[in-house]
């Protein structure tokens, strides 16, 4: 059921690499909702040629930008106000990866080209989109920027090696830039700390199977899927949270403020 919530936003949203990506549903949501908006992903997952179906579902247009690159951050935010036709009002960040994690890294022995580009394309990438964003005043204002992190970055999961950090890093960045594009712009900015979700990002994590189960069996809830995710991005996006910013908000079926579940302690055969 749609509300209108999003009618008359534009927006930008990163990410969207097949069917099963969080992007992929935050776009068929926001179409659902009303807004228009910009499909952006890095030229090489372009090839796969998945998102011209996701364009043609939503009537939005594509604009190819590797987000560790400035210029072509720029040739992004510049473009997406032509194509629609006014300043921005809402952007979604859902853009990960770690080659320490590809490879199957132990933590204690990451290589550090690879946890640089980590860092590079995970965390500094959102730095670039809101200073680049900041720089051209693409924003309307009380618009509302959304990044995807993960609970790692608050408690240890050993599993995530580098992307943990990494993660603290990107929390760091909405709450230092959401402070000064609040009292510049009032342009606010969040993330969204997801459960386990299965999409390429996700099952390329060590163990992410069964990682996935024991969230599962630990959150009241049990783990959110991506299409919660999408909706609970939706109304960030909105202007029902017009006051919300600089915040890390856990959408997770209450998993990270569970110590443990009835549930799990019978798995160790405790009553
Ligand atoms: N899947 C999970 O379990 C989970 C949980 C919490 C948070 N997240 C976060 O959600 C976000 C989206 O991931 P997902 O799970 O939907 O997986 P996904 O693999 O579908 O999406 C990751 C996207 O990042 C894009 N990307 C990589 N390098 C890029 C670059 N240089 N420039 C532009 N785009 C680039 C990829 O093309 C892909 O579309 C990530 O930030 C991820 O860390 C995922």
């Amino acid at each position: 059921m749609a509300y209108g919530l999003l009618k008359g936003k534009r927006g930008i949203i990163s990410g969207a690499l097949d069917a099963n990506s969080i992007a992929w549903k935050v776009a068929e949501k926001a179409h659902e909702e009303g807004a228009t908006f910009v499909l952006t992903n890095a030229p090489i997952a372009m090839r796969m040629g998945e998102i011209n179906k996701l364009a043609e579902q939503t009537n939005s247009s594509i604009i190819a930008a590797d987000a560790t690159n400035t210029d072509d951050l720029t040739n992004l935010f510049s473009q997406s106000q032509e194509v629609l036709g006014g300043k921005i009002d809402f952007v979604l960040h859902s853009i990960g990866m770690s080659v320490n994690i590809r490879k199957k890294i132990p933590y204690t022995e990451s290589d550090y080209e690879y946890f640089m580009k980590g860092i590079d394309v995970s965390a500094l990438s959102f730095h670039k989109m809101l200073a680049v964003a900041k720089k051209l005043d693409a924003i309307n204002e009380w618009g509302s920027i959304v990044a995807l992190t993960y609970m790692a970055a608050q408690r240890t999961f050993p599993f995530y090696t580098d992307m943990a950090d990494i993660k603290a890093m990107l929390e760091s960045i909405a709450r230092s830039f959401g402070y000064h594009y609040g009292v510049e712009k009032k342009v606010r900015i969040n993330t969204v700390s997801q459960s386990p979700t299965k999409t390429t990002a996700g099952s390329g994590i060590k163990g992410f199977g069964d990682f996935f189960d024991y969230a599962n069996a630990i959150a009241p809830l049990g783990n959110a899927s991506a299409e919660d995710c999408a909706n609970y991005c939706i109304t960030l996006f909105s202007d029902l949270t017009r006051m919300v910013t600089m915040q890390n908000l856990f959408h997770d079926g209450g998993f990270s403020n569970t110590g443990v579940s009835t549930e799990v302690m019978q798995k160790f055969g405790i009553e």
